[in-house]
């Protein structure tokens, strides 16, 4: 299937979710309405944001300020560690700042030690309608098994770290198997292997795309979902232009063997 700007993934719920989304982590919250505004503009319609990010009501503001139907939008926030003694306060907390009604994916941040009894309080929260789906982040195949052994309800997405230099083979089996969908997140290294020589030598094969265009392709041809964030209005269209170019299967092997284990952001292998 041709892959477009428009292309969504099904979750294990039946919601759909656009394939590529903003991530607006370290946008500060001046600057995130315009931001999320120029992404609207250039078609990305799934917004990434977290209660931890500091953006929320930006956000909000400028999803309402694009005209854009609230439904045409697909919209994650997330439940921050030291919100777990009450997730639906959190929750509510988050939809004040957004002023919106739902979110479309409502996930566990981190998999601290609260996350069983928090899941428990995510489930009600989509029975209630204030959160379309819900998922996790950052949860190893050792917490998703934990959670899937007493939950009825499989999380929608998993939302890692994941690239070609940390490739979470493992995972990503594990998750395809149980029907859960995984968000990778960090795409670009949090910029810190975009000039990797190994990588810039691809990217000259495709002439014009750049090394994180390069990066955000791979990922939507493994079909995970992608989460680049940029606060720069050309970087922003530069990383929505990837669906005009397709990585051959021979570069999608080569770069599927850079995996380095890098992590840029947090490693919860450890998270008991
Ligand atoms: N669940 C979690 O625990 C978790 C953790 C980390 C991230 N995330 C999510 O994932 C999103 C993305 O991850 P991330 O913010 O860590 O990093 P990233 O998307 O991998 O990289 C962002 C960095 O790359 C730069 N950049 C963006 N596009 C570029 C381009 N075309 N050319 C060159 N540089 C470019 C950005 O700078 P400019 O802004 O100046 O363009 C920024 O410095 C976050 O915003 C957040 O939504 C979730």
């Amino acid at each position: 299937m041709e892959l477009t700007i428009e292309t969504k993934l099904k979750l294990n719920d039946d919601n759909l979710i656009p394939q590529l989304g903003l991530g607006v982590w370290q946008i500060s919250p001046a600057r995130t309405s315009d931001t999320v505004l120029a992404a609207l503009e250039a078609k990305y319609r799934h917004i990434d944001t977290a209660s931890a990010y500091g953006n929320e009501e930006s956000v909000g503001a400028a999803i309402r300020m694009s005209g854009i139907p609230r439904e045409s939008i697909f919209l994650t926030t997330k439940l921050w560690n030291s919100d777990h003694g009450n997730p639906e306060r959190a929750l509510d907390t988050s939809l004040r700042r957004l002023k919106m009604d739902y979110v479309d994916l409502y996930l566990i941040h981190f998999p601290v030690r609260q996350r069983r009894q928090s899941w428990r309080a995510l489930e009600a929260l989509r029975k209630k309608g204030k959160a379309r789906s819900i998922g996790v982040s950052n949860f190893t195949i050792s917490h998703l098994s934990e959670l899937l052994a007493e939950s009825e309800t499989v999380p929608a997405v998993n939302q890692v770290e994941f690239h070609p230099y940390l490739y979470q083979q493992d995972l990503l089996a594990f998750c395809r198997a149980k029907g859960i969908v995984i968000e990778a997140y960090s795409p670009l290294t949090h910029g810190e292997r975009l000039k990797d020589p190994k990588l810039v030598a691809i990217a000259k094969r495709y002439e014009t795309k750049s090394t994180a265009q390069i990066l955000i392709r791979w990922a939507l041809q493994h079909g995970l979902v992608v989460i680049p964030k940029s606060s720069n209005r050309r970087r922003i269209l530069e990383n929505a232009d990837v669906f005009d170019f397709e990585i051959s299967r021979d570069d999608m092997r080569l770069l599927d063997s850079f995996d380095e284990n890098l992590r840029t952001c947090w490693d919860p292998s450890d998270a008991p």
